[in-house]
């Protein structure tokens, strides 16, 4: 060879060379992470620089801080996790009427310090009279608003049996001790935040148009607004809570408040009746556990699609180098959006309330299932909603919800998503009893292919059938490491709590931030339908944006926020770091 020729092969191999050892990846994570700290100063990949809360004896993370101080109350008397859990969710149904009930249902995650776990689905249920198309008109079309607004919106409630339940088997504390708190906030009354003022001002017109022209309820005295700072007091609410705390469930499902209840949804046109009252019952379910890496996830199976699709979304990104690729870059974000896509496909097609349909969830979390999904996969291009379909196995949804979690000194933890599905529900107050009742029953699939009021959409495992459960997004979750509690999950959003839940454990996990810091960290989301990704402002760089969109992504910036989170991580020393979202009222409190 001669010596141009060394030259000519010289120069080849370094360029070569040059190209294998660049990172792309690493490139571009540092690129956009570059972008985001110095080439725009306003663009900052979190919410806020909200600081998480540090404590050794016990926390609450909730949405309000009254319900979390009622928590650490009975934490403080010598109750556990689950009396404290119990403690805060009757709070939240007195100072967090937007989502905090008695009227409603959710789900709980226990996780018991010698490692035991249980699951309770407190979900309501579809009345004895309810039927496939009680929200249609003669032609098959969906009557607008009526499982959104008013009586025939509601599912039975299960959130008093499920707090009962949940006493029965782990409480320490007497029920009786439990119930005070939050007797003492509805008595009492509670200073009300700019939120929660607006809250009430908002749907005054609503609540009267539900409720008649009478209503005194969430009414100032002298018929002005509500301020800042006012105090709401609920006498109503106390003699119903107190019911509850002489009788338990009986002190809701019977007597005088199953009476209130009953009439009130007589006079409304509802279809609740004492019978469906004495028929509900919470159900304990075996527990989603799988793990993803070296980390178990304990969390909720059917009739919340919540676990089940939290498994399959970080089972689907498991193979890719995350960490590497960097937060929220282009990489990282297109496989998130991928396997958001197939999920939420996953979810329209197999998923309803486990006691009415089969559901095959060990199969849809399978890694051998997920890589199969992966194969339409081209890394050059966005994925065409419209290609994908729920996968095949052989042989086979303004909104408010709310999450607290809770871990006591022992170690004990709790993680319950609860909810009455819309803000403030369905926007009926028993008259007498001073407590909201649910819109759930929007969260059945009312008319095949129309979607729900979170633009989600279902096929017959999730139609109405009586005393059926409508399929849920809650994604209450535990997670342990190494054999040991690591962290407590949860948050509000509707469709969006699933894909939030997920960003959460991934920033902890693979992008190394503080509980506080994932929680602040700005979100996106996309459900396979409507074909979009949605991200709170500045969650991308203009980078990222513009390689995403160069590829046929949808991805559009909204104006409001994504998630709630509030959530405990346990640090290797036993510290408990509090993490509420800086995005509402929620707030930690530790002791
Ligand atoms: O169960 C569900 O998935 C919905 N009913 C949750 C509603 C919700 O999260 C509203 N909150 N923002």
């Amino acid at each position: 060879m001669k010596k141009n020729q060394y030259l000519i092969l010289a120069i080849l191999w370094f360029v070569f060379a040059c190209k294998t050892t660049q990172k792309p990846a690493q490139n571009e994570q540092s690129k956009d992470l570059f972008s985001l700290f110095e080439e725009d100063a306003n663009l900052k990949p979190f919410y806020s620089d909200k600081k998480g809360v540090f404590a050794k004896n016990g926390m609450i993370a909730s949405a309000h801080p009254e319900a979390s101080t009622a928590g650490i109350e009975i934490l403080k008397m010598g109750g556990n996790a689950v009396d404290a859990a119990v403690a805060t969710h009757f709070a939240l149904a007195v100072v967090h009427p937007f989502a905090g009930n008695l009227g409603g249902g959710g789900f709980s995650v226990i996780r018991l310090k010698n490692g035991e776990t249980f699951t309770l689905d407190f979900r309501e249920k579809a009345p004895l009279k309810a039927h496939r198309d009680m929200y249609l008109d003669k032609d098959g079309n969906v009557i607008q608003g009526l499982s959104l607004k008013g009586h025939l919106a509601s599912g039975v409630p299960g959130s008093v049996d499920g707090m009962v339940e949940m006493h029965k088997k782990f409480g320490k504390l007497s029920w009786e001790k439990v119930l005070a708190p939050a007797i003492r906030l509805a008595e009492k009354g509670v200073i009300q935040t700019e939120r929660e003022a607006l809250g009430l001002n908002n749907n005054a017109a609503v609540f009267k148009d539900v409720n008649g022209a009478d209503l005194k309820y969430y009414k100032k005295t002298d018929g002005s607004k509500w301020q800042i700072g006012d105090l709401l007091i609920q006498s109503d609410l106390a003699e119903t809570l107190k019911q509850i705390q002489k009788y338990k469930r009986a002190g809701f499902y019977e007597g005088k408040v199953a009476k209130l209840l009953v009439d009130e949804m007589a006079k409304g046109g509802g279809i609740i009746t004492q019978e469906d009252l004495n028929k509900y019952h919470s159900a304990w379910r075996k527990p989603i556990i799988a793990d993803y890496k070296n980390y178990k996830m304990i969390t909720m199976p059917p009739s919340s699609s919540g676990g089940v699709a939290l498994l399959q979304l970080l089972r689907f990104v498991e193979p890719f180098p995350l960490q590497q690729w960097g937060w929220n870059s282009a990489k990282t974000t297109q496989v998130m959006i991928e396997a958001e896509r197939r999920v939420y496909a996953d979810r329209a097609k197999w998923m309803g309330d486990i006691d009415f349909v089969d559901v095959p969830s060990d199969k849809l979390i399978s890694r051998e299932y997920l890589k199969s999904r992966w194969a339409d996969f081209d890394s050059t291009k966005a994925t065409n909603s419209k290609d994908i379909e729920g996968g095949n196995l052989p042989g086979y949804e303004s909104k408010e919800t709310t999450h607290y979690s809770v871990v006591d000194k022992e170690g004990n933890a709790v993680s319950i998503t609860t909810t009455l599905n819309g803000s403030y529900g369905s926007k009926v107050i028993v008259a007498g009893g001073g407590f909201l009742m649910n819109n759930e029953m929007d969260d059945f699939s009312i008319k095949a292919g129309v979607p729900n009021m979170f633009g989600l959409i279902g096929s017959t495992a999730n139609e109405i059938q009586p005393e059926k459960r409508m399929l849920s997004s809650m994604t209450p979750t535990i997670v342990e490491k190494d054999g040991k509690l690591f962290m407590v999950v949860g948050t509000p959003g509707g469709s969006t709590i699933i894909t939030s839940v997920y960003q959460t454990i991934l920033n902890v996990i693979e992008h190394k931030m503080s509980m506080q810091q994932s929680v602040n960290a700005l979100k996106f989301h996309h459900q396979w339908l409507p074909d979009r990704t949605v991200f709170e402002p500045n969650a991308f760089s203009e980078n990222t944006l513009k390689t995403l969109r160069d590829k046929g992504y949808i991805i559009d910036q909204q104006k409001g926020t994504i998630g709630r989170m509030d959530c405990v991580l346990v640090h290797p020393d036993g510290t408990l770091e509090g993490a509420s979202d800086p995005r509402a009222d929620n707030t930690s409190v530790g002791y």
